[in-house]
């Protein structure tokens, strides 16, 4: 999320209302079971694991017959990136992932959620495949599953294979979720011998918004609502595709699934009536892409509001997105919306942010740990949702390295303790949440932020390339080790 655009613009690019849309929603709120199993810690087999993707660490972007993408272009565009970075280096990942697996085992994580870089598979997104490009994550997989590591295989993680934007104007057309459609089956017949969790399309919500409404990220287009619109619901389209190529061309018992960013929303108190109203809430501000996934129909009130601005699509389409998913991956940051019950329109009211709410170091990135408590609960209740994931979690941090050439990131562990905290929370009630990935497991390419956000558990040096540490590294280990957030 970029600080050039506020949560309320984010809404409003999404064709939303903080006013609440007239709905005939009647809340899904399930309550969870009180069973109050593991009181004491996360539930037995709970999955611990990091995240990277692509662009963000790998570099090598000319090696070995990787085509351009998006962010190859946008980033050479002067004044996108704040630091006036790129992803040409990055991590170097590409060579040096032997040495940051064994980071991986050192903190005693069995899983690690990474992506494909479609370009590497696909140079121009369709057509002739490039096995050498799909080679790498073979090593990679091997590598992980040598270490004892679990792979988790995101298939887009933002980086679009420059060509099919400039045939088809990227995610604006049809043919670029056929193209993603062929990619998926290519990926999964060759990978799930050995990957048995695939993620779909990571955060939509972010990419069509902020690459096709704001134009803050890649390709930087400023269109209509109802072009973004389209553009959303195609990246629904393509999901539902990619689910159905897993389905055909993987090994059986792959497991798929998306992996959103969902719009947050969180009783302000918690009272009855508010958290009905929160359910309402999370369904309408999501109808647009986990709502129309998970129900294979966009809500009315979303129909209504976006009026003449509402993606054109047919009964297929609908039932291709709806395509039944394994499970639901849920970025979980931040609080989004407070939530209050209202006699107006569909029941809720957005509450407005205070100037003062505390944030971290990203502005976005407002601190609100009962976030990953409750719109998990809620999202289970709404759509009796099977297992959960946090397929991210995390913050960056001004980590400097001390003069004992430590980095005491104490702020970090402040965050994760109280997000896991509450995390644990919704465990021992019930909720479905089965694993949790922290983002990161070192400092990257942070998109717009360039290499001046960092996210790692582990600081690189990017000039040097080494990695060290964090006080947050040892934090988590202990996390993982006992199976419990800690006091
Ligand atoms: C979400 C994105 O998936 C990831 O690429 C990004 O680095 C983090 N959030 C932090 O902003």
């Amino acid at each position: 999320m970029s600080k050039k655009v506020s949560r309320r613009q984010f809404a409003k690019i999404a064709g939303l209302s903080a006013a609440g849309m007239a709905s005939p929603v009647q809340s899904a709120e399930a309550k969870p079971q009180a069973a109050a199993r593991q009181a004491g810690g996360f539930p037995p087999g709970f999955v611990w694991g990091t995240a990277t993707s692509s662009y963000q660490v790998e570099g090598a972007v000319n090696e070995d017959g990787r085509g351009p993408s998006i962010w190859d272009s946008f980033t050479r565009i002067p004044g996108k990136i704040e630091d006036g970075s790129n992803g040409d280096r990055a991590n170097e990942h590409f060579h040096r992932y032997k040495g940051d697996i064994r980071l991986i085992r050192e903190l005693g994580c069995k899983a690690y959620r990474f992506s494909v870089a479609w370009p590497r598979v696909f140079p121009d997104g369709d057509g002739k495949p490039n096995p050498k490009g799909l080679d790498f994550y073979n090593k990679l997989i091997d590598e992980l599953l040598a270490n004892g590591i679990t792979p988790w295989l995101t298939l887009y993680h933002w980086d679009l294979p420059q060509s099919l934007q400039d045939r088809f104007g990227g995610w604006r057309s049809a043919e670029t979720c056929k193209a993603f459609g062929s990619y998926a089956a290519y990926v999964a017949e060759r990978l799930t011998d050995r990957v048995k969790h695939v993620f779909t399309l990571n955060e939509s919500g972010r990419f069509i918004y902020f690459g096709y409404g704001s134009g803050i990220d890649a390709p930087g287009l400023q269109l209509s609502q109802a072009e973004v619109n389209q553009a959303r619901h195609n990246s629904a389209l393509a999901h539902g595709l990619a689910v159905q190529a897993v389905r055909a061309h993987g090994r059986s018992g792959t497991k798929v699934g998306p992996a959103e960013n969902i719009d947050a929303c969180i009783p302000a108190i918690d009272t009855p009536e508010n958290v009905r109203a929160a359910a309402i809430a999370l369904r309408e501000m999501n109808a647009s892409y986990l709502g129309v996934i998970l129900e294979g129909r966009y809500t009315d009130a979303f129909l209504k509001f976006a009026g003449a601005n509402a993606p054109k699509f047919s009964a297929e389409d609908l039932k291709i997105i709806s395509s039944p998913v394994d499970f639901l991956g849920l970025n979980i940051y931040a609080p989004q919306h407070y939530v209050v019950a209202s006699d107006q329109g569909a029941g809720f009211a957005l509450l407005p942010f205070p100037k003062s709410f505390p944030h971290m170091n990203s502005d976005w990135l407002r601190i609100g740990p009962e976030t990953i408590y409750w719109v998990p609960r809620l999202a289970a209740g709404i759509w009796k949702t099977g297992p959960i994931y946090i397929s991210e979690n995390g913050t960056s941090g001004e980590d400097e390295v001390g003069p004992d050439g430590k980095i005491h990131d104490t702020d970090r562990i402040m965050y994760l303790r109280n997000y896991l905290a509450q995390l644990q929370r919704a465990t021992s009630e019930g909720v479905p949440v089965k694993g949790y990935f922290l983002w990161s497991l070192m400092d990257n390419f942070e998109w717009v932020f360039g290499l001046n956000k960092r996210f790692g558990l582990y600081h690189v040096n990017f000039d040097t390339q080494v990695r060290t540490p964090k006080l947050s590294a040892s934090f988590y280990r202990n996390v993982i080790a006992t199976n419990a957030a800690g006091a």
